[in-house]
């Protein structure tokens, strides 16, 4: 089967197209035959091993995973012989921000894991479009307690986590300012945003609303740019570690001296999220967005166009 491979950390210059062993699947795995996957940028941060943190996980020298993938769509070709909830033939997606090997025409996957049916009416590229940015979006969300009442500031409203954040928190019937260039305006009004600044034109900063939350998706900005558009008791979080790693320890400290709050999202449980965005989808309550669709063969060119941090939502690798 064909799969995409690195042996070392790099740049997308190190990834190669090549012809592997079907994998075979364990006694509680799946076998995969995989429709599409994304290039997300927790793909990226693997390739290139940076933050360098990330390696006491993933391989202090060279990557533990040879074959990069979070996130999958497909069709169940076997099943190991303890398997209760699934059965060949099943529409399937999945992710798992430790990483699946899922850039390859097959991947095996516990029935344990964060691993669901496709709902009714889905396609591989809708679903698959909603995994890796909802996932962290609902983490951001599930650290906070966001209702009716309270007005929300996400910057990077149009990227993965930004485009999942604007929905998921439009359900709470919360005020959405959201941020992003020109081109994306309308797309983002589209997904539920009440407001909209655009970025290209406009400095956020300097806008004299006053929120209880405010999300920086893209990590493009700091709790000490943002900390004056708070309300007293407001909070802000971001998907970054921010400048000298401040994201982490300003939790602690903020929380010490009350008032205004930052919070670093650590992500946790994925089938939840999952299992969430997929009862929003059958509701018609979540869309899923997609920017450009790349086949195997393309795949540098995915990781140049997704390391370059401009995409809008989310950019599918197709193997079908
Ligand atoms: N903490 C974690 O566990 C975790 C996990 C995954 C990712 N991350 C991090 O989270 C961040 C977001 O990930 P993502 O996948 O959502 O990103 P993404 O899809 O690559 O974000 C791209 C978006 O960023 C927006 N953008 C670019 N420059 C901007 C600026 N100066 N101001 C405002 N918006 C800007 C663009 O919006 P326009 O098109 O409107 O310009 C584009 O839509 C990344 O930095 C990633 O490393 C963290």
């Amino acid at each position: 089967m064909k799969a995409i491979r690195r042996i070392k950390y790099g740049g997308p210059e190190v990834l190669k197209v090549e012809s592997v062993s079907k994998p075979i699947p364990k006694n509680d795995e799946l076998l995969i035959r995989v429709h599409c996957t994304t290039v997300n940028r927790t793909d990226c941060s693997m390739l290139t091993g940076k933050p360098y943190i990330i390696r006491a996980f993933i391989g202090i020298f060279n990557p533990k995973q040879k074959v990069l993938g979070t996130d999958f769509a497909g069709q169940i070709e076997a099943v190991g012989e303890n398997v209760k909830s699934f059965a060949i033939g099943d529409r399937v997606w999945g992710f798992q921000d430790d990483g699946l090997s899922s850039q390859a025409e097959y991947m095996t996957v516990s029935e344990n894991k964060a691993v669901i049916k496709i709902p009714e009416g889905f396609s591989y590229q809708e679903v698959v479009a909603c995994a890796e940015g909802a996932h962290y979006a609902n983490n951001f969300i599930n650290k906070v307690n966001i209702n009716a009442n309270d007005r929300v500031l996400i910057n990077g409203a149009t990227g993965a986590i930004g485009s999942a954040a604007v929905q998921l928190i439009k359900h709470s019937g919360a005020t959405v300012t959201a941020i992003t260039n020109t081109k994306n305006i309308t797309l983002v009004k589209s997904l539920g945003a009440d407001r909209v600044i655009d970025y290209q034109k406009e400095d956020f900063t300097k806008d004299l609303e006053r929120y209880n939350f405010i999300l920086d998706t893209v990590g493009k900005s700091s709790f000490f740019k943002c900390k004056h558009l708070l309300s007293s008791d407001g909070t802000y979080i971001s998907s970054e570690l921010g400048p000298y790693i401040q994201n982490v320890y300003l939790p602690l400290i903020t929380k010490i001296y009350g008032g205004k709050r930052v919070k670093f999202p650590l992500p946790f449980d994925c089938k939840k999220s999952l299992l969430l965005v997929s009862q929003l989808l059958s509701q018609g309550k979540f869309k899923p967005v997609i920017d450009k669709i790349y086949n195997p063969e393309q795949v540098k060119k995915a990781y140049q166009y997704v390391a370059s941090g401009q995409k809008t939502g989310n950019v599918i690798l197709s193997f079908t």
